[in-house]
């Protein structure tokens, strides 16, 4: 049987569930192949791993290759737990945050049983929505990005907040999120992917709610954006119901390895989340100088939106000149350019850059 395609090459096979045939799936942001260009535009850190990683990167023996991993990932829990004052059975290894989305989804959210965010946030959510096929129940931030109080009364069985917010950078205080825990008869997951570069964090909530899964990844702060490792923290009987959905082997024997190393190097981690901490504020003064309205952001990038020009075609210039930002064209974002913070040099070739184009 050969599968039919239309004139507009869309792929009609009739084998797929309706939902999977209409999504469009998820666009990640563009990986230029050449390693020379300036690429802020993934939010991935600027800087190597630790050292430590590295190390143990080099160290490790074949038979952890021949085996199979540790089903739980038992060191990185162990090491996990210490850093966040939990116990190990408040953690989850996943394979990348994304893939604790998806496990959330699939658990909580059914056709009878929606999925709600404020929006605009991670673009991903709709897409493992739609792939789950439930509602997603989409509640406008208003223009300063604070929490909407209607994102209670959703009854939605997940409801997601990104703390920080990608891609605004806006950060909602730990007071109104346990409010929100407490309020909420469903599950509330704090996605705390950017929360290393924020000045305070929800871990502790997991220690009062039983509905609240934290969030985290290891593709930031962490510089380990190309193993695919994140973890959840919640209340051991949350995490037991989530293992029941997660791959068997769902991290393998090199990511536990390497991002256990990479969490216990706390110190090189903190000074790597200062350095981005610092040129970020700069960075965010240098585009306000010259114009853009930068809000506050707690997370390793700014949303910069121009009064006078229009962000898609700074955004080709910027693309001429090898510097990759990220434009999302989608309504509400359409006007602003997502700057992942960069080194202090790629920092300073963005801005040379800009200069160049606001004055053609
Ligand atoms: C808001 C948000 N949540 C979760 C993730 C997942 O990160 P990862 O799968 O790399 O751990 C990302 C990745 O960029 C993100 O932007």
């Amino acid at each position: 049987m050969y599968a039919i395609r239309n004139t507009k090459y869309e792929l009609i096979m009739g084998y797929f569930r309706e939902n999977i045939e209409r999504a469009k799936g998820y666009e990640p942001g563009f990986q230029p192949k050449e390693i020379d260009v300036v690429k802020l535009n993934t939010n991935e850190s600027p800087y190597p791993p630790s050292p430590e990683v590295m190390k143990v990167l080099a160290e490790i023996k074949p038979e952890q290759l021949r085996r199979y991993p540790d089903p739980l990932g038992t060191a990185f829990r162990q090491a996990a737990a210490q850093i966040n004052n939990v116990e190990p059975e408040n953690i989850m290894c996943c394979n990348g945050g994304d893939e604790l989305l998806r496990i959330a989804l699939q658990a909580f959210c059914d056709e009878t049983r929606p999925a709600a965010y404020p929006v605009p946030t991670y673009s991903l959510y709709p897409v493992l929505a739609n792939l789950q096929g439930c509602d997603a129940i989409e509640v406008p931030f208003d223009s300063e990005f604070n929490l909407p109080a209607k994102l209670a009364g959703t009854g939605a069985a997940l409801t997601i907040v990104c703390n920080p917010n990608a891609p605004t950078g806006s950060f909602v205080s730990v007071e109104e999120l346990t409010s929100l825990a407490d309020e909420l008869s469903g599950v509330l997951l704090i996605d705390e992917a950017y929360v290393d570069y924020a000045e305070k964090n929800c871990a502790g909530l997991v220690k009062d709610f039983d509905n609240v899964i934290i969030l985290r990844s290891m593709s930031k702060g962490y510089s380990l954006a190309g193993i695919r490792f994140g973890y959840a923290i919640a209340q051991p009987d949350l995490i037991a119901g989530l293992m029941k959905v997660k791959d068997s082997y769902n991290v393998d024997a090199v990511a536990i390895t390497v991002s256990t190393s990479a969490i216990k190097d706390q110190q090189y981690f903190r000074q790597n989340v200062e350095k981005v901490k610092t040129d970020r504020e700069q960075l965010s003064e240098q585009l306000r100088e010259m114009g853009f309205d930068v809000p506050e952001s707690q997370a390793n990038f700014v949303l910069a939106e121009s009064k006078s020009y229009k962000a898609a075609d700074i955004y080709d210039r910027l693309v001429q000149r090898n510097i990759y930002v990220r434009y999302f064209n989608v309504p509400g974002l359409n006007d602003k350019l997502r700057i992942t913070i960069g080194t202090k040099q790629q920092n300073d070739k963005l801005i040379s850059a800009l200069k160049d184009i606001l004055q053609e």
